[in-house]
């Protein structure tokens, strides 16, 4: 591992540092409720003293809560959580220009990613915060020496959250963890708005192809799902939705899309996204079906969701037709595209979820790293929701610096609704 600099870390090029640092301050103007929050931490330093240390998309976005949490006090070690999703230019800023020590390189190979996720284990963490769970899980599987230093955690998305409650029903969790994903600010807006947008952005900075009149099949109606179908359709495309769970696909059915099999809409499909967050969501028989030259695309947390192997498996060549996209020649001659390695696209071939609705999701963050320094010892091995004070608190600073004001219920209001006796 490189020592970059005085400050310890593994980024492709510190002389990137510069543009990294303009990237971030873009972003800043667009996270209030985080400036915010880094105003009074700066004055209360809630994590003084903390060893704090992150897995995340290593974004401009994340820059901005790095630096959050290390003005409240933290000691903060930052590595990525997926291969593809580092922006180069902003880990060389936090090492040069904040001092934050941070593993991550786009395009790392699977060890270096370990050894990364390592490498903030060696920080000896108090709190760690996950995007997918990887910090937990190599601490609880493969560095326990350093688990009970360890006062609690957050996990930031769906396919984390469902790790840790497994973790937790066979008592694998060793210490309490906060769903970030969970609270109603985060995935409401950043699985929906964020995931739906973004992924469309990563879609067409990747391919440039006109959505409009494309048969574009969405793979599970979830948070994510409802976002990219809502924004697909908006672009003109006919989006065809599939699911597992009936009332989700009602739901799909009911916001006007065509639900079917996915052996049924692999037939007729011009764009294939799947956000599921699980596995072998398109295989063989998926791509068997395929038109010639069908795009295929994930935007799920791993990239198990498109079965690559049976998709090499089925081709008799392969070939980069563009930057983030792959061409496979299956034996029958037709072409199916694959798009950045079925890795999270709006992160790899664009630049993951705008600001203005990390801010929300990382708010969240900042707020459940010190609820646990205040109440870690109150806590058990357990999967624990953002409580619900901290989530109203953000939606209201959100929509303040929105310069939108909501209702207020009156007194009269609040006892019509707190009594039974009333109304009849
Ligand atoms: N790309 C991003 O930036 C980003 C952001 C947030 C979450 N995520 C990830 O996206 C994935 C989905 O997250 P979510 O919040 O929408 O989860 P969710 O649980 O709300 O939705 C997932 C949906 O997929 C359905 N599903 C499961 N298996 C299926 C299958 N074989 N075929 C069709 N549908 C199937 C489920 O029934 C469910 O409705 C997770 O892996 C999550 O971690 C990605």
């Amino acid at each position: 591992m490189t020592s970059t600099s005085q400050t310890a870390g593994d980024v492709r090029d510190l002389a990137l540092a510069e543009h990294g640092k303009r990237k971030m301050e873009w972003a800043n103007q667009q996270m209030p409720v985080l400036q915010l929050i880094r105003k009074r931490f700066i004055k209360e330093q809630p994590l003084k003293g903390v060893r704090l240390s992150a897995c995340l998309h290593v974004t401009s976005e994340t820059a901005n809560l790095a630096v959050t949490l290390r003005d409240g006090g933290a000691e903060v070690v930052l590595c990525a959580s997926n291969p593809l999703s580092t922006q180069d230019e902003v880990a060389a800023c936090l090492v040069k220009d904040y001092s934050i020590p941070t593993y991550a390189i786009k395009g790392e190979d699977n060890a270096t990613y370990y050894a990364h996720v390592n490498a903030a284990i060696d920080h000896r963490p108090q709190i760690t915060m996950d995007d997918g769970a990887d910090l937990v899980t190599t601490l609880v599987t493969k560095r326990t020496d350093l688990v009970p230093g360890v006062i609690g955690g957050t996990e930031e998305t769906t396919t984390g959250v469902i790790r840790l409650r497994a973790m937790a029903n066979d008592g694998t969790l060793k210490y309490p963890v906060i769903a970030v994903n969970d609270a109603l600010t985060k995935h409401l807006f950043d699985n929906r708005y964020g995931t739906g947008q973004s992924t469309i952005d990563g879609i067409l900075r990747a391919t440039n192809l006109l959505i409009a009149g494309l048969k574009f099949v969405v793979a599970g109606y979830g948070w994510c799902g409802r976002g990219v179908a809502m924004r697909a359709k908006g672009l003109g495309a006919d989006v065809i939705v599939t699911e597992v769970n009936p009332v989700r696909a009602l739901e799909a059915v009911m916001d006007g899309f065509r639900v079917m099999p996915m052996c049924e809409a692999a037939k007729v499909g011009d764009i294939f996204v799947t956000v599921t967050g699980n596995k072998s969501v398109l295989s063989s028989e998926h791509f068997e079906r395929m038109k010639d030259g069908a795009v295929v695309a994930n935007s799920g947390h791993f990239n198990v969701e498109i079965d690559i192997p049976a998709l090499e498996k089925l081709s008799s060549a392969r070939r980069p037709a563009r930057p983030f996209v792959e061409e496979f020649v299956m034996k029958d001659g037709r072409r199916i595209y694959l798009l950045g390695e079925g890795r999270l696209i709006n992160l790899a071939s664009a630049e993951g979820h705008p600001a203005a609705v990390m801010d929300m999701s990382f708010a969240n963050q900042s707020l459940a790293a010190e609820y646990l320094v205040k109440h870690a010892s109150e806590l058990e091995r357990k999967v624990y929701p953002v409580p619900e004070a901290i989530d109203r608190q953000i939606a209201k600073l959100k929509l303040e610096s929105m310069g939108i004001y909501a209702d207020r219920l009156s007194p009269e209001q609040e006892q019509y609704l707190a009594s039974w006796s009333e109304g009849t």
